[in-house]
């Protein structure tokens, strides 16, 4: 499974890319404007920044929402860098803008997707990555990763490559049932990534194995 990690704090960018398991990197126009950034040009810069960082691809967002809107500022976006992804809602014109994309060899992620229905047409489309958010899903009672799993069984019926980019997601646990279920791709903040390193017996063995090797004087 492909870590990415959903932010667009280039710190925390940064110091997910040393760890080494880094895949990529989504980020949202809330996550944008969390970091203060404003103005076409500013933005545009920021999704440079982000792809000198890591290796791989990078979704950014269209904020328009018609066809034309999506068409345009998506053309812009992918020109900017070969690791920039368009990221598109699943709206009736985003499903359009999608196919618009994919005819063209440009890689899309649809996002906002909360049925497996919306899935099955992000694919249709030739969507690159289909993002399903799951901790939204949880958020009102609805459990994320039933959602995660019944995508999985209809694309594998299907042979479909759309990739399946668990989005959303909130805590470490999220990060193991994604890859128990077989998502391709989990997005989520650096501290669900750095929750998988966390084990008390790690730590207590450790903590034994330096003081034996203190007791042979090395
Ligand atoms: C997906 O690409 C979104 O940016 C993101 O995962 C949303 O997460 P949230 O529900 O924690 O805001």
């Amino acid at each position: 499974m492909k870590f990415f990690i959903d932010t667009a704090n280039l710190d925390e960018i940064k110091e997910a890319q040393e760890l080494g398991v880094l895949d990529g990197v989504t980020t949202n126009p809330s996550l944008m404007a969390k970091e203060g950034i404003t103005g076409k040009e500013n933005i545009l810069n920021h999704y440079l920044k982000i792809c000198e960082i890591v290796d791989g691809d990078v979704s950014a967002e269209v904020i328009g929402t018609s066809f034309e809107e999506m068409i345009m500022e998506g053309e812009e976006l992918a020109k900017l860098h070969p690791q920039i992804v368009v990221k598109i809602p699943m709206i009736k014109d985003g499903v359009k803008a999608i196919k618009y994309f994919t005819d063209r060899g440009i890689k899309t992620n649809c996002t906002l997707v909360f049925s497996s229905g919306q899935a099955l047409l992000a694919a249709k489309a030739g969507a690159t990555y289909v993002s399903p958010f799951i901790g939204r899903l949880d958020d009102i009672s609805t459990d994320g990763l039933l959602l995660i799993d019944e995508i999985r069984k209809i694309y594998h019926n299907y042979n479909v490559k759309t990739q399946i980019l668990a989005a959303s997601v909130r805590h470490t646990m999220h990060v193991v049932n994604c890859a128990k279920i077989g998502a391709d791709v989990m997005t989520g903040p650096l501290s669900a990534i750095e929750g998988l390193l966390r084990h008390p017996l790690t730590d207590s063995g450790l903590e034994k194995f330096l003081a034996d090797a203190q007791s042979m004087n090395v």
